[in-house]
C-alpha cells in the first residue's frame, strides 16, 4: 500500500516495510539534500501545536521549507479560534481547506486519532498527551539504524518517567518489531511502563529495575527521559521523583565502548552536560535525524517520492 495520503497516529500505522522505505529515503535526503530542495513547492503544511514545543515543531517546519514547501500554523492555541470555543474537530474541517497535510500535537490523551478523522488530508500525530509521539520514534529508529547499522539484535534500556513518556511508549511498540530486540526499563516503582505496553510486547525478552548502575552495562542504547512535570497531578510526588535518575560520566564508565546514549530532549537534569562530550551521547545528532525522517515522511504522504 502507498503512504501516499495515510495519517500517522501510532508506529503500527506503518509496516516495517514502509518504515524502511521513509528511512531509505531518509538516507538519501542527507546524501544529497540539494536534489530534494524543491520537491514540495506549491504544498503547504500546517502545523498546529496545542502544546510546547522545540524539535517536533521545528523540524517539521525546517523540513518543509529545506522540501521548498510552506508552513502555516501556530505555537500558542489562544492566537487561534480554540480561544473561543471553536472544537477540534471544526478547526480540522477549516484547516483541511487550506493545507495539504496537518501536523498536530495535543495534550490529551486520544485527541490526534480523533483530530484525523476530520481531517481531510495527510494527518500526523506529533504527540498527544502521554500516548504516543510517533514521529520521534521514526527519528530514534533512523538513528539506532544510521549509528548501529542495523535494528535487530539489540538491547535497549529505557530510564526515566516511563509512565507518562510517549516517547517510550511509542518506541517500545516499534522496536518489538524487530527480531531479538530486548528491553530493559529503568524506572521508580511509581513511573513504570504501563502495563498496556507489556501486553504489546508479550513474548518479548524484558525486564524492569529501578537500578541504572546494576543493568547499564548489558545494554547497547541507552534512551533516557525526563521525569514529565506537566503530567502529574501531585506536585509533590514530580519533586521527589525528578532527579531519581542523573545520567554521569562516573556511570558512563560501566557503559559498553559502542552504546548509545539517547534522549528525546529536552534535558531537565537527568544528563549531566559533562556527558555530552563523550562521543556515546547521540542526542543532539538524534534532534538532526529527526528533520531529515519528517522531510522523508512529508514526502511520502504528499506524494511527491518520484521514485515510488
Ligand atoms: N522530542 C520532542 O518531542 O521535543 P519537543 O517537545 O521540543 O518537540
Amino acid at each position: 500500500m502507498k503512504l501516499q495520503g495515510r495519517n500517522l497516529i501510532q508506529p503500527e500505522d506503518f509496516s516495517i516495510n514502509e518504515i524502511d522505505e521513509i528511512l531509505s529515503l531518509s538516507q538519501n535526503i542527507i546524501d544529497n539534500p540539494s536534489k530534494y530542495s524543491r520537491v514540495c513547492e506549491g504544498n503547504l503544511l500546517a502545523t498546529l501545536f496545542y502544546e510546547p514545543s522545540t524539535r517536533t515543531r521545528f523540524s517539521f517546519e525546517a523540513a518543509m521549507n529545506r522540501l521548498g514547501g510552506k508552513v502555516i500554523g501556530f505555537s500558542e492555541p489562544n492566537s487561534s479560534s480554540t480561544a473561543k470555543g471553536e472544537t477540534l474537530e471544526d478547526t480540522m474541517e477549516t484547516v483541511s481547506c487550506y493545507a495539504d497535510a496537518i501536523v498536530m500535537r495535543h495534550p490529551r490523551a486520544g485527541s490526534a486519532l480523533e483530530a484525523s478523522r476530520f481531517a481531510r488530508v495527510p494527518f500526523i500525530n506529533a504527540g498527544d498527551g502521554g500516548n504516543q509521539h510517533p514521529t520521534q520514534t521514526l527519528t530514534d529508529i533512523l538513528t539506532i539504524k544510521s549509528l548501529k547499522g542495523n535494528l535487530e539484535n539489540h538491547t535497549i534500556g529505557l530510564c526515566g518517567d516511563l509512565k507518562n513518556g510517549r516517547t517510550v511508549h511509542s518506541l517500545v511498540k516499534a522496536m518489538a518489531r524487530y527480531k531479538n530486540t530486548k528491553f530493559v526499563f529503568i524506572s521508580p516503582k511509581e513511573l513504570e511502563m504501563p502495563q498496556y505496553i507489556k501486553e504489546v510486547i508479550a513474548g518479548h525478552e524484558y525486564v524492569e529495575t529501578n537500578s541504572l548502575d546494576e543493568v547499564i552495562e548489558d545494554l547497547d542504547v541507552l534512551y533516557m527521559t525526563r521525569v514529565q512535570r506537566e503530567r502529574f497531578e501531585d506536585q509533590e510526588q514530580y519533586e521527589r521523583l525528578k532527579d531519581y535518575y542523573i545520567l554521569t560520566t562516573e556511570k558512563m564508565k560501566k557503559a559498553k565502548p559502542d552504546m548509545l546514549v539517547m534522549h528525546p530532549l529536552p534535558r531537565v537534569n537527568e544528563i549531566d552536560t559533562e556527558v555530552d562530550k563523550d562521543n556515546r551521547a547521540v542526542y543532539f545528532d538524534q534532534a538532526k535525524y529527526g528533520m531529515y525522517v519528517r522531510m522523508a515522511l512529508i514526502m511520502k504522504l504528499l506524494g511527491v517520492d518520484k521514485n515510488e
